[in-house]
């Protein structure tokens, strides 16, 4: 089957070109200026970019957290993610107590075996580690799951001390993978959560205020100090504020491999979205919270100056009835997270690029190259190149769209974004060369994605 696309401007993480491609089965065969080829289809992609695929490395579907379900399970929320032209997701497998990684990886592999329509790798959750685990952490690794998250909150259920974190990490020194860590003092932040509800704090917001920058900052310094000490990078999750920002960037400035990812959330909403009239306020609730807007301009900053590397969404949907409803009487109870595959690559567009925050290149370096890179996924995937995956994305940097739940494809009853309009989306997309979205529509089969092996760092 050959595709050939063009008319377009391609643009990568390092170039922008008027250019035609080739993709031939699951590849990209040939770039060319004018390529007068003979192809089974031909995609005219004038006026439009032709992106790599987006790689979103923080997903959670059908993932079972406060009590009830992610309501996006393999299939509705990898086709929504490539609505909005994400070609490839790595997801979280969770390691509950007393299980054992493999069984985990196990579990996770039948959710998305035969229902995802785009690819997907998986990142490991630790939440207890001994030898055996340690072990285990070696094989999984072999097995293409190079990623492990660790958390330093949610005491109880997902949080691992400092001793089992510091273990985790030299494990990765010798095994070359990936630690990603859930920064925030999660001891502290429960002790202020008994004192709010004692106090009879229970709307939406006290989940902000009981969970300061300060203690995303100070776990984010001891991740990164606990990964100086093992030797190794680290890579921080979901990163917030500019308190936390500032531990990075100070890492980094002293040459520490210390990395990190935001979402598009933390540059778009902000604490004023939990004081919505009534029981609104529960459709932020997540983890790290959403901050005071001043923070939105650092972490753009940090994104145009690569103090951060990767925007990722954190995927997380809970519908508001009968799922957030659960907290209605307690903030502590609404299930933490909130919907945003399908709508990551519109919003850094029209938001980063349309906006003069970050150029062209950029955008697909945050989006695509840069997580693909980090996660043993390039060049195979992230660009566009002749023997990598044929993901690819016609954007139309002109088409304005508006958010919103009853036209978006994540299968949850709200939208964060709803009403704002945006301007740049998706055209067409392909995974492996095979059309996913064509004008619009769904044109892709679920099962049609596969299990990616990922690389350890080299
Ligand atoms: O609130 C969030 N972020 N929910 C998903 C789980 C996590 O910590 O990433
Ligand atoms: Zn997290
Ligand atoms: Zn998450």
């Amino acid at each position: 089957m050959r595709t050939l696309i063009k008319n377009g401007t391609v643009v990568t993480a390092s170039d922008q070109y008027r250019g035609d491609v080739l993709l031939e089965d699951e590849k990209i065969a040939v770039i060319g200026t004018t390529l007068e080829l003979h192809a089974d289809r031909i995609i005219d992609a004038s006026g439009k970019y032709v992106l790599p695929g987006g790689i979103d490395v923080h997903t959670h579907l059908d993932m079972p957290f406060g009590g009830t379900t992610s309501v996006d399970d393999f299939e509705s929320g990898t086709r929504a993610a490539a609505f909005g032209g994400t070609t490839s997701i790595v997801d979280f497998a969770i390691q509950y107590r007393g299980q054992t990684l493999h069984h985990a990886l196990e579990t996770w592999a039948k959710k998305a075996e035969g229902k995802a329509v785009i690819d997907y790798g998986f990142h490991m959750i630790i939440t207890q580690l001994d030898d055996q685990v340690e072990g285990e952490m070696d094989a999984l690794v072999r097995q293409g799951v190079t990623s492990f998250k660790l958390f330093m909150a949610y005491p109880g259920v997902f949080m691992l001390d400092d001793a089992s974190i510091f273990k985790a990490l030299l494990r990765t020194g010798k095994n070359g993978g990936t630690i990603c860590m859930h920064a925030e003092n999660g001891g502290v932040i429960d002790v202020l959560v008994q004192r709010a509800l004692a106090a009879g704090q229970t709307a939406p917001r006290y989940h902000a205020l009981t969970r300061p920058s300060r203690a995303e900052a100070e776990a984010t310094h001891r991740a990164i100090a606990l990964a100086e000490i093992a030797d190794v990078p680290i890579y921080i999750v979901h990163l917030s504020s500019a308190e936390a920002l500032q531990m990075v960037t100070e890492a980094r400035d002293r040459g520490l491999p210390a990395c990190a990812e935001t979402c598009p959330q933390y540059l778009f909403l902000s604490y004023d979205n939990y004081e919505e009239p009534g029981f609104a306020g529960a459709k932020y609730v997540m983890s790290p919270p959403l901050r005071a807007k001043a923070n939105q301009d650092q972490l753009w900053r940090g994104l145009a100056f690569d103090d951060l590397q990767v925007i990722s969404t954190d995927h997380c949907p809970f519908c508001m009835k009968e799922q957030k409803e659960l907290g209605t009487n307690d903030f502590s109870k609404i299930p933490n997270g909130a919907p945003g595959i399908e709508t990551r690559m519109s919003l850094v567009y029209d938001g980063g690029v349309a906006a003069g925050r970050i150029s062209l290149n950029r955008f697909v370096e945050l989006t695509s190259t840069s997580p693909a890179k980090m996660f043993g996924l390039f060049p195979r995937k992230g660009t566009i190149a002749p023997g990598s995956d044929a993901d690819i994305v016609v954007f139309d940097p002109t088409r304005t769209i508006t958010l919103a739940a009853k036209t978006l494809h994540m299968n949850v009853d709200y939208n964060p974004y709803e009403g704002r309009e945006v301007t740049g989306a998706t055209h067409t997309v392909l995974s492996r060369g095979r059309l996913v979205i064509e004008n619009g529509k769904f044109v892709g089969r679920a099962g049609a994605g596969s299990f990616l092996k990922r690389s350890p760092r080299s």
